[in-house]
């Protein structure tokens, strides 16, 4: 063959362009030991027959029991199964340990939870390269419509449909809001607080009430100036001495001195049940919400805000932190 024009590395990060699910491939040697490899060489091969293949480097410590194996099974693993992917990636002694296994044809160890389990024959194995194509014919399969786990460029992801080419604004609107971040955050988390305040008994609260109660119930005998760090932009450091002189006075919260002569806020039973009803409200908003959205769209949707948070905040205190001055 001739030299190729680029290195190994560039190869390997050309294919990590094309983004793929992951699986692991289980099978059963003649001793009975179990094996099992993370592999997202996977692709489908033919309908008719119902032919699937992937491959496996000749390095790996499972090549001989593949090699013999009569049937394999493919397990395409789901979102939440990264851990089961990086076990089977290592080279662990016992990757099975601990793990709900049955047994399929051949006594091939079964996973579960995953997307899709295909129990497969293997029906051809070719040389190629470094690594053994293998090609099975799936015998049977289950699948469950849960999100999958993504692997691109060498990292996990998760998969999300794109969004509705809808406009977000009315016509003749400027096209930099429909893409603006900040507008985008702010909409979001105002159509889900109106919605949270139709389904919740929270009329008798100002925003601001609402805030201090539900932050207090979380982490309660807070300070005024905790609470303003943690929830509060300064600008609005008046209207929460307010809400809370507001709240003290309708025996949702009370009051204390704490060990540095602090005034410290709690809340009080009533406050408590209050609190938990808005709980509720806005647990069956998320639900509502996501049921909307779609579950993938959900988790996805997740999991970049969770990355957002962590990767831009500017030093901001956890809402749910006390300080030092904060102790009882
Ligand atoms: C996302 C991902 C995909 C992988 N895909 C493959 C693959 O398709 N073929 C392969 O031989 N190794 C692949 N590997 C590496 C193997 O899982 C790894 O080398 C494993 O330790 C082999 O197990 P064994 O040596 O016990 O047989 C992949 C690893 C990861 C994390």
């Amino acid at each position: 063959m001739k030299e190729p024009v680029f290195d190994s590395m560039e190869f390997r990060r050309a294919l990590g362009t094309f983004t793929t699910g992951v699986t692991v491939i289980t099978a059963r040697g003649a001793d009975g030991e179990p094996v099992g490899v993370t592999a997202n060489s996977f692709s489908s091969v033919s309908l008719e027959p119902p032919l699937v293949l992937w491959s496996l480097a000749k390095s790996a410590h499972s090549l001989s029991v593949f090699q013999e194996a009569e049937y394999f099974a493919i397990h395409i693993l789901a979102a939440n199964q990264e851990d089961l992917s990086n076990r089977f990636a290592s080279r662990g002694e016992d990757k099975f340990a601990a793990l709900d296994v049955e047994d399929g044809l051949g006594k091939t160890p079964l996973l579960s939870g995953c997307c899709t389990r295909m129990q497969c024959k293997t029906v051809y194995r070719y040389e190629g390269g470094d690594h053994i194509i293998f090609v099975g014919e799936v015998v049977d399969l289950v699948r469950d419509d849960v999100p999958p786990l993504v692997f691109q460029a060498g990292k996990y992801a998760v998969a999300a449909r794109k969004a509705s080419e809808a406009p977000l604004l009315p016509a003749g609107s400027s096209e930099f809001k429909e893409d603006f971040l900040g507008y985008l955050l702010w909409r979001a988390y105002f159509q889900f607080h109106c919605e949270m305040r139709k389904q919740a008994p929270i009329s008798d609260l100002s925003d601001q009430e609402f805030l201090i109660l539900s932050t207090l119930f979380h982490s309660n005998w807070r300070s005024a100036d905790g609470l303003c760090n943690s929830v509060f932009l300064d600008s609005d450091r008046e209207e929460a001495a307010r809400a809370l002189a507001s709240l003290l006075e309708k025996g949702l919260i009370e009051k204390k001195a704490g060990d540095n002569n602090v005034d410290l806020y709690g809340v009080t039973d009533t406050g408590k049940e209050k609190a938990l009803g808005l709980l509720g409200a806005a647990k069956a908003t998320e639900a509502d919400f996501l049921d909307k959205l779609g579950t993938w769209e959900g988790g996805a949707l997740k999991n970049l805000l969770k990355g957002f948070i962590v990767e831009t905040n500017p030093g901001l205190p956890h809402p749910w932190e006390r300080t030092d001055n904060e102790s009882l």
